[in-house]
């Protein structure tokens, strides 16, 4: 990896202000200043320091991002544009998305590129809660709380149980542990009834508060131990 992308992904500034301190030569990579910004780091082995002080290398990174609407779940698309344009200052982490918002859904969406927890974090068997905004065309029946709790029938089989809430006639959250392929539209046809918004208010714990659409933020330690937590992997 280059000395700048290096020292800007541990958190040692932009990468103009680390260009500046790789320039007046106060980066050593293993004991030797060095001034050339696109020098490769090898970053297993190489010991890098900056102001004299070991740099940390970080290897996994963790992205909340408030998906807008008109971006599509992946890292590339022939239509749309996919969600890491978004983050594109971690692109060279190689960051990507945990599980699919379809291009109309908007909210909480992680990127990683810890691939153990991304798996851990879809699997059923984690119980991971994702809790969906919706507002559909026609009202919503009360039955739908006891049968997305009792489960209906998708791909032959029965969705696993879900908790919905009815805020008014055509508004309701929804709790699920899954995420079938259109899983909450889905859900909704089977009452013959179209979503018409749809937006992830909350994956796990973590929520969009203080992040516009299309913002992010890096998730804290604390959240990335708990999340761990959940998915049952190891520090
Ligand atoms: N369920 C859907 O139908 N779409 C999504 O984007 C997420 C869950």
């Amino acid at each position: 990896m280059r000395l700048d992308k290096y020292l800007a992904s541990a958190g040692k500034g932009t990468r103009r202000t680390v260009k500046e301190y790789i320039k007046k030569g106060q980066v050593t990579v293993n004991e030797q200043i060095v001034r050339d910004d696109s020098y490769q780091v090898d970053e297993t082995n190489d010991i890098v320091t900056l102001f004299s002080e070991v740099v940390d290398y970080q290897k996994f990174y963790y992205i909340l991002l408030n998906k807008p609407e008109g971006y599509v779940s992946a890292t590339t698309d022939k239509i749309y544009p996919p969600v890491t344009d978004l983050v594109s200052e971690y692109d060279f982490a190689n960051i990507v998305p945990v599980g699919r918002l379809d291009v109309d859904t908007t909210g909480v969406l992680l990127l990683t590129n810890d691939g153990q927890l991304n798996h851990r974090l879809l699997a059923p068997k984690f119980h991971v809660d994702k809790t969906y905004y919706i507002e559909t065309d026609f009202p919503i029946d009360k039955k739908m709380i006891t049968a997305f709790k009792e489960g209906i029938i998708l791909d032959g089989e029965k969705t696993l149980p879900g908790d919905l809430e009815i805020i008014d006639e055509k508004k309701a959250y929804l709790t699920i542990h899954q995420g079938k392929f259109h899983q909450v539209k889905r859900m909704f046809q089977y009452f013959s009834l179209k979503v018409l918004t749809l937006d992830r208010v909350k994956f796990a714990f973590l929520t969009y508060e203080g992040l516009n659409r299309g913002e992010y933020r890096l998730l804290n330690k604390e959240e990335i131990r708990e999340l761990k937590k959940l998915a049952k992997q190891e520090e």
